[in-house]
């Protein structure tokens, strides 16, 4: 079932909605169609009780003024990092903006996270699309994305993004939702465990761009092939976990299609998330660098609090010929899944 409210407006008067998914079961979601956002998620612990495991804000003001986070949002047209703000497409190259120092990240001083979407509820799905000009934040070509959330009844948030071109562009968009399996609020992550399904991750330059190097896991903090508590690795003496502060890197993820990627489980709620998802690439973010900030409810944030799992294309790629293209050309469609599935441990 779906209702929607009213969520304010944002600083420039724009209305924004938004959307309440729930099952049959009492679990629920909440979508903003400012940003496209995840605003919450509840499910039930190992007693029933239902625990809200997304961080989020009450207010579309605060996530337009508290936007450095990124929490929950929807983040395009090319999420993650671009080095120089800069690429070659077609012998043509292309300025960007740039927002952190000379990179351009997670789409550019205004990006998909910060404009109110149009929106449609199709059945049980609530679908978000735009319209990105050509030009916007330095891009070529118009393109069209849509991004739908379904609640299923068996827990899961399911979410399909897509999109088309009319030149040749670069794409890669995410869910930069933040979750803390015991509650939104509940102090840090690490204790929480985290399975990834990769025998790779790319490692950082000083940029925390890649440095073109795939790197194999194994003998490192990165190898998280078998399920690993977040603070064994987030403070491990290692060049690669220094660099980003903690995890703030990408996992080349094993095989292509829908599949199993990475399963996060918290031991004391008994809450897992398992991400499955269509992408070639896994960032996770230990929220190293997350501000202190007052959350819904009047819930504390800060620094690894909560751990984004980032299911997208390589950062960089399309400065990186070794790496999955994220070129769109106009006649494609681009199409990815990604899923988040709640359970108990
Ligand atoms: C991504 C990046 C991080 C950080 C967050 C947003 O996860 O990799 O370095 O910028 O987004 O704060």
């Amino acid at each position: 079932m779906i209702t929607a409210r009213s969520f304010g407006t944002t600083a420039d008067g724009a209305p924004v909605t938004c959307f309440h998914l729930e099952n049959s079961s009492g679990a629920w979601a909440e979508v903003l169609d400012y940003g496209a956002i995840l605003r919450g998620v509840a499910v039930p612990d190992r007693t029933g009780r239902l625990r809200d495991v997304c961080l989020g804000f009450d207010t579309a003001k605060e996530y337009q003024e508290k936007h450095q986070g990124y929490l929950g949002a929807l983040v395009g047209r090319c999420a993650n990092r671009i080095r120089d703000a800069r690429f070659t497409l077609d012998g043509r190259t292309y300025t960007l903006a740039a927002n952190e120092r000379n990179n351009h990240l997670h789409g550019g001083v205004r990006g998909f996270d910060q404009y109110v979407w149009d929106h449609s509820v199709e059945g049980d799905t609530v679908v978000f699309s735009r319209t990105s000009p050509n030009g916007e934040e330095g891009y070529p070509g118009t393109l069209k994305v849509r991004v739908s959330y379904t609640l299923t009844e068996d827990n899961a948030l399911r979410l399909v993004v897509e999109g088309e071109s009319d030149a040749d562009t670069v794409i890669n968009l995410t869910s930069h939702a933040y979750w803390n399996l015991n509650g939104h609020g509940a102090g840090d992550v690490g204790s929480h465990t985290l399975c990834i399904d990769a025998i790779a991750f790319t490692e950082l330059a000083s940029d925390n761009c890649p440095n073109g190097t795939i790197a194999s896991v194994v003998g490192s903090p990165f190898d998280l092939r078998t399920a690993r508590p977040l603070e064994e690795g987030w403070d491990a003496d290692h060049p690669q976990i220094r660099q980003g502060g903690g995890y703030d890197h990408n996992w080349a993820i094993r095989g292509t299609g829908l599949r199993r990627a990475a399963v996060l489980a918290a031991p004391e709620s008994g809450i897992t998330l398992s991400l499955s998802t269509t992408q070639p690439g896994l960032q996770v973010y230990s929220g190293n660098f997350l501000p202190v900030m007052t959350g819904k409810g009047d819930a504390h944030y800060g620094p690894r609090r909560g751990v984004a799992l980032e299911a997208q294309g390589f950062p960089n790629a399309v400065n990186q010929p070794g790496f999955p293209s994220v070129v769109l050309r106009p006649g494609e469609r681009y199409h990815q899944e990604i899923i988040f599935a709640f359970g108990l441990d």
